[in-house]
């Protein structure tokens, strides 16, 4: 895993996704991205308006990166779950990048403890028509109560299984 690149790339908009892509990048020594909405959604029907766009599988418009993802041997992609689907932000930076990734992982924060019926993962395999080599989802409980330190170890070890 030492000479492997690993870029983990995320949005987030109320710190829990951003505190497991900052515990993943210190754990996997590697770099980091946060991707941001140029529009700052505002107003009484911002999450009606977020969750219709999460569900018709809209973009949005994201601020310029930093990081060339085709310089790294595997991109860690990390978004809430918004109305079971990904978040326009991540879904705008993917379709912008699918042909820069070359390995892939996912993981999700999320409100429930329903992760199954959650769409996110397809949704993100739709758009990379790459196999992801580990999947994690953390609910805000697990983020709480720490549990999600152990999940981040097994990520790691699903990821390292697939390098070596
Ligand atoms: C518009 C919107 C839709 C959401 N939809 C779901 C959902 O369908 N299922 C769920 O478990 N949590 C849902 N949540 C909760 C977030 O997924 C959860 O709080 C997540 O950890 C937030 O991540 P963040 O702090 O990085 O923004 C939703 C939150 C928002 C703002």
């Amino acid at each position: 895993m030492d000479d492997t690149k690993i870029l983990v790339v995320f949005f987030s908009k109320t710190g829990n996704t951003k505190q497991v892509a900052e515990s993943i990048s210190k754990s996997f020594n590697c770099d980091i991205e946060e991707i941001r909405e140029k529009t700052n959604r505002k107003g009484i029907f911002k999450t009606i308006i977020e969750i219709k766009d999460a569900i018709l599988g809209n973009e949005t418009t994201i601020c310029n990166t930093q990081k060339d993802p085709s310089e790294y041997d595997v991109v860690i992609i990390g978004t809430p779950v918004w109305a079971s689907h990904i978040t326009p932000a991540i879904r705008s930076y993917v379709s912008k990048n699918k042909d820069k990734i070359k390995c892939t992982a996912f993981f999700n924060t999320h409100g429930t403890d329903k992760p199954k019926e959650f769409k996110v993962f397809k949704d993100l395999e739709k758009i990379i028509p790459k196999k992801p080599k580990a999947l994690m989802d953390i609910s805000k409980a697990e983020l709480k109560n720490g549990d999600y330190k152990e999940k981040i170890e097994i990520f790691r070890a699903d990821l390292i299984e697939y390098i070596k």
